[in-house]
């Protein structure tokens, strides 16, 4: 299939659904995350071997979650994952002695997530959920984790006041989205404007992206703007992080320029916050 021949198929069908949250779970059900190309028609891993690739390409394509966050730092509070993909990351706080919970719209998350739990013998809690109506009392949790998630739901705003509610006061979380002040927004939307002729089809930067991301809804935000929301929200943003997949942002450019572009211009952007005591 060509390039982003299979995003283009899963936004089509998805946009025959009327439902503007139906759009976001069919998109996801139909292509999970599992760290393979969305391309390849072999991507969902079957064995304890297979998992095990999936948990290390997770570490090795988001470098910021493999070199700065401790997974370790959790152990014996109640934490949240949001959105779980194949459970990589509820995997590692679970051995680093968390009490994790984890969630995720599709059914096929949460199948991907057991297993990689069963294979590695660890206890996480596994709910099929939407974080838009999260089931949970108020004040459950210690800590909220979400990876690349909350930007793909039909109103992001609504996630992050369940994300209020369900953390303990004194708790704190982190929140990855896309990061619209990135060279990925603006070089690549340019490209696929410009040189790939989608602005003459009525396409703007803004929705050029879809043709290229994953998930059917996949808002940018600037820094600014998802401080802001969490503001709204009760919670305090304590720091905001600009950082990348492992991927050379421009090709064959000096190591220190691609390091550099990727601190001021990456594509991700981790919000870590705090809920006043
Ligand atoms: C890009 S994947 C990220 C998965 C995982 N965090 C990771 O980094 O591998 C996005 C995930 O978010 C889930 N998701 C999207 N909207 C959601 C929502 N409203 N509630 C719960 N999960 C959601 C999707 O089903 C999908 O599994």
């Amino acid at each position: 299939m060509p390039e982003g021949a299979q995003l283009r198929v899963r936004r089509e069908t998805a946009e025959r659904v009327k439902d503007a949250q139906e759009r976001n779970r069919v998109w996801w059900e139909s292509l999970p995350m599992t760290y393979a190309d969305f391309n390849e028609t072999d991507r969902i891993p079957a064995t304890a071997a297979g998992f095990r690739e999936v948990d290390r390409l997770f570490l090795e394509g988001n470098p910021w979650l493999r070199d700065a966050f401790d997974f370790n730092a959790f152990a014996g509070k109640k934490v949240l994952e949001i959105g779980c993909g194949s459970g990589s990351a509820s995997c590692l706080l679970a051995r680093g002695g968390a009490e994790v919970t984890a969630i995720d719209l599709i059914s096929q998350a949460l199948a991907l997530t057991r297993k990689n739990i069963e294979t590695q013998e660890l206890a996480v809690d596994v709910r099929q959920m939407d974080a838009e109506e999260l089931e949970f009392p108020d004040e459950s949790f210690d800590y909220v984790f979400s990876w690349g998630v909350i930007h793909h739901s039909a109103e992001t705003e609504r996630i992050i006041a369940q994300i209020a509610w369900v953390l303990k006061p004194g708790g704190a979380g982190m929140c990855m989205v896309y990061n619209r002040d990135s060279i990925r927004y603006f070089l690549h939307g340019l490209y696929f404007l410009v040189a790939k002729g989608k602005i003459f089809s009525g396409h703007t930067l803004k929705s050029v992206q879809g043709l290229y991301t994953d998930g059917f809804y996949q808002r940018h935000w600037t820094g600014r703007e998802f401080s802001a929301a969490f503001r709204t929200a009760g919670l305090e943003p304590r720091r905001i992080t600009k950082t990348h997949m492992a991927v050379r942002i421009i090709p064959h450019i000096p190591r220190f320029l691609d390091g550099f572009l990727k601190r001021h211009f990456g594509w991700l952007l981790v919000l870590e916050f705090g809920k006043r005591a």
